[in-house]
């Protein structure tokens, strides 16, 4: 369980920088991320590199003892270039071009600026790449944030159509795939396709997904250049970039193929995640100061997955932040219990943003591990006690490997994008559903892993499908391969790769190992709530149900009050034909668990475990004391087993 943290030395005067680095060793800290945005103090003007503040930065630093990471700074491009190169500014779906003035104001397509890009990274790596103690490169900042991405820029357009003449080859294919008869959209040669803005209604699905899949691999490729000459010439550090949490602008899993990172981190900000997902008022309202309890679980055991088991956050939430709807002060202890909770779920580093809040510009508002006049902040005191209990405990610091859960979730890029191409029902939002499902199935004390569905899922018992708008041979020959449990929910298998209804009707290719068909779908306002209840909980579909027809020995084992069917099984495969309330999610849930053979327990209300090597944590989210499922003759490695607001236990099972 390592501690890091984020830091400017460029926003602060140099002769506060050794206190700074002693101050950071003395609180525990191992790791210090530096540089991801001074490009201007690194470049000046166009050329004129002045490197003698990061030298002395880094050996400041180092000679603490601490280990670097390193930003490229291309996440802020200087005023200079933005002069020299205007069109480098990124445009809007709206035909705008976004102005210089803050950051992320760059064009991902634009060549100009890939080229500027690689310039700096390359003098940057080939001064800094075999220092001993960078031991790690970090990639831009956040790519994607701030709706920078998709850009529709004339490079994009011109890259766009590159990319379609790659993928369909003749014209006259990308018509027929596309469907171009339909509203004579038929286009004459590539150079006639225009970018998926500014028609008077829905441009072609296919054609906005496309853009989509275009869009990320942008993202990537754009992330896979700096890689390259990072690797050339800092062989031996970790390569990575920090991604956000519930973002799906691009296909994390096709960004992080083929070595284009050694781990993925992503920022952590749970209470101001809470505040801006789509969650009942109610439950924003009771987690406001704590977060909701699944919030950062969830993008801990996804991006697991993306660093191919390796992950670190490397932005914590250390205090109030600056950019959600309301920024409340997280509860005593949330910080402290943060640091755990990502280290539960397998995290090698948990960094804080950032060491000092700074008192001007646009985060001043931001907290830090320090109060701007340099004092710890009440979340700086708190890592400082987790750092000690940390070095205290034999158990703590030498952590096992995180546990392979039995219970997999998939989850799929292009099918938040087709659903948001095509929402059908204005609450329909994929990643909220499957939000509902991981809850379900950790409210049930289960541990659970989240991976694509192109990944080997053979050894799990239970495998969750909340949906997956195209389901492929390949996938059903896992099915039919398999022993687990397989639970699909609406939507699955409705769409084939060219955004079109599969001939043999919804859910496609599932079909062969369960044997139903999907005649009628509809969007559900709230006035109307087909009800039904399950293994004795009562529910309703909300938002999205399903008119479907069982076939063959498929049965039917629970319908709605109009008798429509809402649960289907064949074999080890069921089928949800609704999104349905909570409860019955968990229920559902609760019943594949127990034919997998998995033992489940109701946690109480707010709290959630989690297994690493042999150890158990259990934290509490809630407003009530709770008492943590401890066996009776648990070894407390910390805390005990009845938790207040804010608690954190560890055992090992005696
Ligand atoms: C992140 C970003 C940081 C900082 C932080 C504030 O999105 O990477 O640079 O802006 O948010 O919470």
């Amino acid at each position: 369980m390592q501690l890091g943290v984020c830091y400017y030395p460029e926003q602060w005067p140099r002769d506060m920088w050794a206190d700074d680095a002693k101050r950071m060793v003395e609180l525990g800290i191992t790791h210090v991320r530096i540089a991801e945005f001074a490009w201007s103090r690194m470049e000046p003007r166009t050329g004129e590199y002045e490197w003698q503040w990061l030298d002395e930065a880094v050996e400041t630093l180092a000679s603490a003892g601490l280990k670097l990471v390193l930003g490229t700074p291309t996440a802020s491009p200087p005023r200079w270039l933005i002069d020299a190169h205007p069109d480098v500014l990124p445009v809007r779906a709206d035909g705008t071009r976004w102005n210089f003035g803050s950051r992320r104001h760059y064009d991902i397509s634009s060549e100009t600026y890939r080229r500027e890009c690689l310039r700096i990274v390359d003098v940057m790596a080939a001064r800094y790449g075999q220092h001993p103690s960078i031991v790690a490169w970090q990639t831009d900042n956040e790519l994607g944030c701030h709706e920078t991405v998709p850009s529709y820029s004339p490079a994009a357009l011109e890259r766009f159509q590159k990319w379609l003449k790659q993928r369909y080859e003749t014209i006259a294919s990308l018509n027929d795939v596309w469907g171009n008869v339909f509203w004579s959209m038929e286009y004459p040669s590539f150079e006639s396709i225009g970018l998926p803005n500014l028609t008077p209604t829905d441009a072609n699905p296919i054609h906005l997904l496309d853009f989509r899949r275009f869009m990320s691999d942008e993202v990537s490729s754009f992330h896979r250049e700096q890689i390259d000459v990072l690797r050339a010439h800092a062989p031996n550090a970790d390569l990575l970039h920090n991604f956000m949490g519930f973002f799906t602008t691009f296909d994390h899993y096709d960004f992080a193929k083929d070595n284009a990172i050694d781990v993925a981190t992503w920022d952590s900000y749970p209470i101001a995640r809470t505040e801006s997902i789509a969650l009942p008022e109610e439950q924003k309202a009771r987690y406001a100061r704590t977060a909701h309890p699944d919030v950062s679980a969830f993008d801990h055991d996804r991006y697991r997955a993306i660093g191919g088991g390796r992950f670190w956050v490397m932005e914590q939430q250390a205090g109030p932040v600056n950019w959600a709807p309301w920024n409340p002060v997280p509860a005593k202890g949330m910080v402290r219990l943060w640091a755990y909770e990502a280290f539960a779920h397998g995290a090698e580093l948990v960094s804080y943003f950032r060491w000092r809040q700074c008192p001007y510009a646009q985060e001043q508002m931001h907290s830090g591990l320090n109060l701007p006049n340099n004092e710890l902040s009440p979340g700086g005191l708190e890592v400082q006690q987790a750092a000690r209990e940390i070095a205290n405990s034999a158990a703590l610091s030498t952590l096992g490997a995180p546990v392979r859960a039995a219970v997999a979730i998939l989850f799929d890029y292009e099918t938040q994008w087709m659903f948001e191409i095509q929402r059908h029902g204005k609450t329909f939002d994929y990643q909220t559903l499957v939000f509902d499902y991981y809850e379900s199935l950790r409210e049930l004390g289960l541990d659970v892993d989240i991976v694509s569905s192109r990944a080997d899922l053979s050894g799990y018992r239970l495998i969750v499908v909340p949906s997956l708008a195209v389901i492929d041979d390949t996938l059903v020959a896992q099915i039919e391969r398999s022993d687990a449990q397989w639970v699909f929910g609406p939507r699955s298998g409705s769409k084939t790769e060219a955004f079109a209804i599969p001939g043999n009707l919804p859910p496609g290719a599932l079909q062969r190992v369960l044997p139903m068909q999907v005649l009628e779908v509809e969007s559900l306002r709230p006035s109307l709530t087909p009800a039904l209840s399950v293994g004795g909980a009562n529910g309703t579909a909300i938002y999205w149900r399903e008119h479907v027809r069982a076939n063959g020995a498929t049965r039917v084992v629970a319908q709605f009050d109009d008798e429509w069917p809402a649960i289907l099984t064949h074999g080890k495969v069921r089928y949800l034909a609704a999104w349905l309330s909570h409860e019955l999610h968990r229920t559902v849930l609760e019943q594949a668990a127990r034919d997998a053979g998995l033992e489940t327990q109701l946690l109480a209300d707010g709290l959630r475990i989690r297994r690493r090597g042999d150890l158990t944590f259990a934290f509490n989210f809630g407003a009530q004391q709770v008492q943590a499922p401890a066996p009776a003759n648990a070894v407390f490695v910390l805390g005990q087993a009845g938790l207040n607001t804010g608690d954190v236990c560890v055992w090992k099972d005696a």
